[in-house]
């Protein structure tokens, strides 16, 4: 099985198991700003795993896109990537590990046919402090589904990460135990730094063996299941959720719950016993096209064939869900992918319609299942083009400035330039130090990168410290001036329906305290004309003070009675819908989470208007308004 097989495969398996399958968040998440980006499939699913009942039941599945941009640096050798699928199915109360072990067995070795005897399995050794009991259980039924296959699986109590590299692999062991470092679950790192109110448990997870990979003792003297040589690759993990943190501890959750959730690239890599995650078929067309393109191949180009892979894939997929490039957070996240990919594509000499060319190879891939992507490709080529002029002209300043930089200081450049070089005009450090090493003019000072590293670990500190201070207030901002221009851009979304036509559509939305913001389609500048006639009708209805209400409807019956939504925004199976005035005069019906205000006269008060400052472009074939009330 191919990965596109082996999701649909999967999705298949688990609805004949009375899940239901539910569409996939995008990769940032509405009202969760404790993270960047979605990481893992339970995310959108955190207030059924901590109680709540869920709409489409207690049995849910779904094929979740994610990204971990942590692992950008890792990018290039043969398993790490950004953007990954995660397959997930989730017991919200409903069954435990007695039928998630052996269903998840099942699906591995029979319906995708991964050989049993590649397979290894860790369960949690427990925590004594915290009064938490060892999983023999699981144990218990992982020897009996290897039993099935004629395998004699052997137990092996490990203990923690470091264990495993003295200990090694017990003759026989398959079933290995490992401590809290290893085998427990939460959406962070250490079992100690659990946030109180956080659920998590105890996993068990399932490798497969890759046994043509050497182990490399750079990792440590022996090899087990949990090192990181890359012999062994995690391709699932069963998180028995049925803890959270309290003050005192940890109490078990109301319900148990299943939290299961698969890397689709890594079980397709089990399924070709292929060590290299570019060789998968959501990957691997895109490696061909790169060879097409650039007429090199992968195996002398390996690495930055790898890394443009990945990071344009992912930044296809940020795209999609609304991210654009910038200085800031997602966006930032965004600028770095598109810049390391277009550097790498610079070293395979790759300098015409570098996007074009690679977007829609992309796009055909996710076609089945996430058709988005094609809809959307011409606006993802449009922002990822963008980015890629901005880029060049960056290249070429930052080329300049080392030049100034090198010649102001006796032909040496330090750590301290290197990184103005990177932090200031966003040039990329390994072209400094190419540029210097074949310059035959410049050297680097001899403790560049020490002087650079310190640089860099300082910026580390202070972009930390701010995004602590900017996640806090997330969250509770939702003041009334906020209410008010949230309100207020319903209603111009509308009007410019009205006087623009239905090509209209939400490109993007920002809200601060002081005015609104707001992008749409639209391929050409909006005229004064039709801006003022655009404020007349928003001031018209503001006037008419009509009473804004809500309601849940089916996605369906939503979209079929004509309700707006959002770029890049995807549904359940229902949607709160907002709408302003009732019967003919019914002015905005709009797919949102709220809040507004309840009237729209309140927009009026202390005698405001409405009013557009500013229409710009914003990117291609996306206009720019900016207003206020005053
Ligand atoms: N939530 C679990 C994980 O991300 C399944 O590994």
């Amino acid at each position: 099985m191919n990965a596109q097989e082996i999701r649909r495969a999967y999705l298949t398996f688990f609805e004949d198991r009375s899940h239901t399958v539910i569409p996939r968040a995008p990769l940032v998440l509405q009202n969760d700003p404790t993270t960047l980006f979605t990481g893992s499939g339970m995310q959108q699913l955190m207030p059924y795993l901590l109680g709540q009942s869920h709409p489409d039941g207690s049995r849910i599945t779904d094929s979740q896109t994610c990204l971990r941009a942590q692992d950008i640096e890792e990018v290039g050798d043969n398993r790490h990537t950004t953007f990954f699928e995660m397959l997930g199915n989730w017991s919200l109360g409903d069954y435990f590990k007695a039928e998630q072990l052996p269903w998840i067995f099942e699906f591995l070795t029979d319906t995708v046919g991964i050989d049993p005897r590649k397979l290894y399995v860790t369960t949690f050794l427990g925590h004594q402090e915290y009064g938490i009991p060892k999983d023999t259980e699981s144990g218990a039924l992982w020897k009996s589904l290897f039993a099935s296959k004629g395998i004699d699986a052997a137990e092996a109590e490990i203990g923690s990460e470091a264990d495993g590299y003295e200990k090694g692999m017990p003759e026989g062991a398959r079933i290995f135990y490992y401590a809290a470092d290893k085998n427990w679950w939460y959406r962070g790192k250490n079992i100690e730094d659990m946030p109180v109110g956080e659920p998590g448990g105890p996993s068990s997870e399932i490798f497969y063996e890759f046994d043509y990979i050497q182990h490399d003792t750079a990792y440590g003297p022996k090899c087990h299941p949990n090192c990181d040589c890359g012999r062994f690759v995690e391709i699932g993990n069963n998180v028995l959720m049925q803890y959270v943190r309290r003050d005192t501890g940890f109490e078990l959750l109301p319900n148990k719950n299943i939290d299961f959730g698969g890397g689709l690239e890594r079980i397709a890599m089990a399924a070709i016993d292929s060590a290299d995650a570019f060789k998968v078929s959501v990957l691997w067309p895109i490696i061909e096209n790169l060879e097409l393109i650039s007429g090199k191949t992968y195996g002398s180009h390996t690495n930055a064939m790898r890394v443009i892979a990945d990071h344009l894939r992912a930044a296809t997929f940020l795209a999609v869900d609304g991210v654009v490039p910038s200085n800031k957070e997602q966006g930032y996240v965004m600028r770095r992918l598109m810049r390391r990919a277009i550097k790498k594509a610079f070293d395979l000499g790759i300098e015409q319609n570098f996007i074009e060319q690679v977007i829609p190879v992309i796009a055909d891939l996710y076609e089945a299942d996430f058709p988005e992507v094609k809809a959307q490709r011409h606006e993802v080529v449009a922002v990822l083009a963008k980015e890629e002029k901005i880029f060049r002209q960056t290249l070429r300043k930052g080329l300049a400035e080392l030049t100034k930089i090198a010649q102001r200081n006796d032909n040496v450049v330090n750590g301290d330039s290197v990184f103005t070089l990177y932090d200031t005009f966003g040039y990329p450090v390994e072209l400094t130090t190419e540029v210097v090493g074949t310059s035959g003019d410049y050297n680097l000072s001899s403790n560049w990168q020490q002087e650079f590293d310190a640089k860099m670990q300082e910026q580390r500190n202070r972009s930390r410290t701010a995004t602590k201070g900017e996640f806090k207030g997330g969250l509770g901002g939702q003041t009334e001036q906020h209410k008010k221009y949230h309100t207020a851009t319903h209603l111009m979304y509308q009007a410019l329906r009205t006087v623009l036509g239905d090509h209209v559509i939400q490109r993007g939305s920002n809200i601060t305290e002081e005015r609104l913001r707001f992008d749409f389609s639209h391929d050409q500048k909006v005229t004064p004309e039709q801006l003022k006639q655009v404020e007349d009708m928003v001031n018209e209805q503001i006037i008419k003070d009509l009473s804004i209400f809500w309601k849940e409807y089916p996605t369906k019956q939503a979209l079929e009675m004509g309700a707006l939504g959002a770029f890049g925004d995807r549904y359940g199976d229902t949607v709160k819908i907002y709408q302003m005035g009732e019967g003919n005069d019914r002015y905005s019906f709009e797919i949102c989470g709220g809040p507004h205000m309840d009237h729209t006269g309140q927009l009026g008060e202390n005698g405001q208007h409405f009013k557009i400052l500013k229409e710009e472009a914003s990117s291609s074939g996306v206009r720019r308004i900016k207003a206020v009330l005053r």
